[in-house]
């Protein structure tokens, strides 16, 4: 299936918000959130990166169960990434995340090219 405008600014917006949320308050200057978009092999990858607290490995492991949240009820559903995933299936992608505690969170969606 093709991807699209909609399902992708649905993946992105979920995990532009992680990233911003990862990030502890104050400390303006020390912290960013970096977007780039390059081509690997026959695949698009956007990539995000964030600074913020990063993510243990035990954390790490469920952070894709639906509805596994370490946010607060009124900031987190633990949906995102598994609704993540699934969207990004649907178009033969893919959603990976390298992160270890303390040094930041990478994001990594892939979609193939498309050669219609
Ligand atoms: N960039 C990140 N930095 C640190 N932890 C993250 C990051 N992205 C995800 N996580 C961890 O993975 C968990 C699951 O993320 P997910 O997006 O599925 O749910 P959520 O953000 O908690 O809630 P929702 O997306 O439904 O608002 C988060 O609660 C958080 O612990
Ligand atoms: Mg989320």
């Amino acid at each position: 299936m093709l991807a699209n405008e909609a399902k992708l600014a649905q993946v992105l917006l979920n995990v532009l918000i992680n990233a911003a949320q990862a990030i502890p308050d104050g400390y303006r200057h020390a912290n960013e959130v970096h977007i780039c978009t390059f081509r690997r092999d026959d695949n698009v990858v956007i990539s995000v990166s964030d600074t913020g607290v990063g993510i243990a490995d035990d954390i790490l492991d469920r952070a894709f169960d639906p509805f596994f949240t370490t946010k607060d009820a009124i900031k987190g559903t633990g949906l995102g990434l598994s609704i993540s995933r699934q969207i990004l299936q649907q178009f033969d992608g893919r959603i990976d995340i390298d992160s270890s505690p303390g040094a930041g969170t990478t994001v990594e969606i892939t979609l193939p090219v498309h050669t219609g």
